[in-house]
């Protein structure tokens, strides 16, 4: 286990206060604070080395080049993909899903396939796939949930406390061309077993696109142990900065599909007669990639390694199941997704806790906590549908990241406890 406390000093902003009170940051799901050491390395970049990448000739062109392109490699170190063709980078997870939603509809589908998600997806994994609904009448199906907020189809939970998987063979049919699925629910906080689904969906020759927004910052991920076809995550939910995310996809997928959209970098040859494109993974990267942001990402990355992601894991576990224990001592608690079995390995939860207290409405509490210092976030979550199928309106969330410590937990459910009490 790590220095909880020197890892603390590496994000200073740790360390204000708002309204008098010691921040406590408990807003991780939607983003991350970020290390000194990330901040520097983008400093340094713009202050030393700035120079638009892949097209000049001069010294600091190739520095930046080498920088970007080193980064490409580290990404891929990261998630154990064969090669670097694989590693498309994009602004975020948004814009990798909707990039395979856009080529692959375009280049698989017919009017009438469908695609298949799941009821706990996030926006972007739901409108990026209706967008083509609209565009090329392909038809978006869903996979329905559990009261406790799990797959229907995974439910089962072995004697060793694993999930199994029935199947999802139930929701697929010989119109089914891609599943795509949340590793981990950004509400819920399941975890979803999705090594198995995608087995399965591969049974049926069904690709399947996993996405791993809330995955990649706490877990180990291994795209050719998943044998996953495309993993979409986003640099600012794991230490790096805004605007830079990645899409892996497998090689023979992202040759197959064809560009998501047109310009510089993305070309072989341009005529007025026909257009050739450039290799992989520079087909899928029209215009200026933010570079700066792609050497952020890999400092992140190196410090996340730096601590172990075995480590951060397992802080991030305990974070979890203590606040599962804390919050279930306050009178009126509603938690939303997998209550048990916590703790066990592999575990069905992940470092994020939605809940709501009485009939206390999720953006009185999130306000009046805010006052107290502690950000949390409230309110639907990008997941309408999910709201819909639970019934409320929306959750207050509390999600932790490896800064994250026992004490905040306690200040947050003292603070829930001093909130209910003025209701
Ligand atoms: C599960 C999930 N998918 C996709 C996204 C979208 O990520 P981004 O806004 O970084 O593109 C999020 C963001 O919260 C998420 O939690």
């Amino acid at each position: 286990m790590y220095n909880i406390n020197k890892v603390r000093e590496d994000f200073p902003i740790l360390q204000r206060e708002v309204y008098g009170k010691p921040l406590v940051y408990l807003d991780n799901a939607a983003t991350t604070q970020k290390p000194l050491c990330v901040l520097d390395a983008m400093r340094e970049e713009y202050l030393n080395v700035n120079a638009n990448v892949h097209r000049g000739v001069h010294y600091l062109s190739q520095q930046a080049t080498d920088l970007h392109e080193a980064a490409r490699e580290k990404v891929r170190q990261f998630i154990n993909a064969r090669k670097t063709e694989e590693i498309v980078f994009t602004r975020g997870t948004t814009e990798a899903i909707n990039l395979v939603a856009s080529s692959f509809c375009e280049s698989q589908m017919q009017p009438g396939d469908e695609v298949l998600v799941t009821d706990m997806e996030h926006h972007s994994n739901i409108v990026s796939w209706q967008l083509q609904a609209m565009k090329r009448g392909i038809v978006v199906k869903h996979i329905p949930i559990t009261d406790d907020g799990r797959l229907v189809c995974c439910h089962n939970t072995t004697t060793d406390g694993s999930v199994c998987c029935d199947g999802i063979a139930t929701y697929l049919t010989e119109r089914t061309r891609l599943v795509s699925i949340a590793h981990v629910s950004n509400v819920l906080g399941t975890i979803n077993p999705v090594k198995d689904i995608i087995r399965e969906a591969h049974a049926h020759g069904i690709p399947v696109l996993v996405d791993g927004a809330q995955s990649a910052p706490h877990m180990k991920i291994d795209v050719q142990d998943l044998d996953c076809d495309f993993f979409a995550f986003s640099g600012h939910k794991m230490y790096g900065p805004t605007g830079i995310g990645v899409l892996y996809g497998k090689e023979d997928w992202l040759e197959k599909l064809p560009p998501y959209q047109g310009g510089g970098e993305m070309i072989d040859k341009v005529t007025w007669e026909r257009t050739t494109f450039e290799r992989l993974p520079f087909k899928f990267e029209a215009g200026t990639p933010d570079y700066v942001a792609t050497h952020g990402l890999a400092t992140a990355i190196d410090y996340m390694e730096r601590i172990g992601l075995d480590n951060i894991e397992a802080h991030e576990q305990e974070l979890t199941c203590y606040c599962m224990e804390q919050l279930q001592t306050i009178d009126g608690m509603h938690i939303y997704g997998p209550l048990s079995p916590l703790g066990t390995v592999p575990s069905v939860k992940d470092a994020v806790v939605s809940f709501n207290v009485g009939n206390i409405h999720h953006l009185d509490m999130g306000t009046l906590l805010d006052r107290l210092g502690i950000a949390v976030r409230t309110g639907h979550h990008c997941a309408q549908p999910l709201m819909d199928r639970l019934g409320i309106s929306g959750t207050v969330r509390a999600s932790f990241a490896l800064y994250n410590t026992k004490e905040e937990i306690d200040t947050l459910v003292a603070g829930i406890r001093r909130v209910a009490q003025m209701f």
